[in-house]
């Protein structure tokens, strides 16, 4: 879906890190996105279309996924829902475990944001293991919601990510792909 243009601009623009922050991650810093804002809205608009008009809410997650998530959220007008990791929240929260990249965490949600029968977009950065969104889709399912949607900006083929999320018969969606 995205144009040709926007993926080589991305290319140029993400910076990757080899061993970083443990020997044999290759750590992509996005970081230089944010230093050009037209490449930001042209980001956004085509995460966007993606989801137009299929989901009722989006479910970002922390943090990197907030820095795209809440603007897709904005432009669907619809609701942003926070995936915050461990000790963040007040109770009463829902919870899952999760394996990371490196090493291992749990992400929470405030009890009641995401509602049920709601089609949700879970969006983040990156897709390395999966670990992550998995544990968010089963949290987004515990709830009674359908993910009906995986959105990131980038792809990490070798690791296998898609297939931690091929049960939730959802649509997948990257910019990029490494
Ligand atoms: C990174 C990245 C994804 C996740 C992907 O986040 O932003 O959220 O790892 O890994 P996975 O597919 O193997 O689960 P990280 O936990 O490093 O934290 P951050 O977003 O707060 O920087
Ligand atoms: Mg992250």
């Amino acid at each position: 879906m995205a144009s040709q243009e926007l993926i080589k601009k991305l290319e140029e623009t993400i910076e990757n890190f080899p061993d970083f922050p443990i020997p044999g991650i290759q750590f992509k810093d996005i970081s230089p996105v944010f230093l050009d804002p037209k490449l930001y809205e042209d980001v956004i608009a085509d995460l966007v279309a993606f989801s137009k008009g299929k989901v009722d809410a989006v479910c970002g997650i922390e943090s990197r996924g907030y820095l795209f998530g809440i603007a897709i959220a904005v432009a669907l007008e619809v609701p942003f829902i926070l995936i915050r990791k461990k000790g963040k929240l007040p109770p009463p929260i829902v919870s899952e475990k999760y394996d990371l990249e490196y090493g291992s965490a749990e992400i929470e949600t405030r009890e009641g944001q995401i509602k049920k029968g709601q089609r949700i977009l879970i969006h983040d950065d990156l897709l390395a293991t999966g670990g992550t969104t998995e544990a968010v889709a089963r949290l987004v399912e515990k709830q009674g919601a359908t993910v009906s949607q995986f959105s990131f900006l980038i792809g990490l083929k070798d690791l296998n990510g898609e297939e931690k999320l091929k049960p939730f018969n959802a649509e997948v969606y990257h910019i990029l792909e490494y």
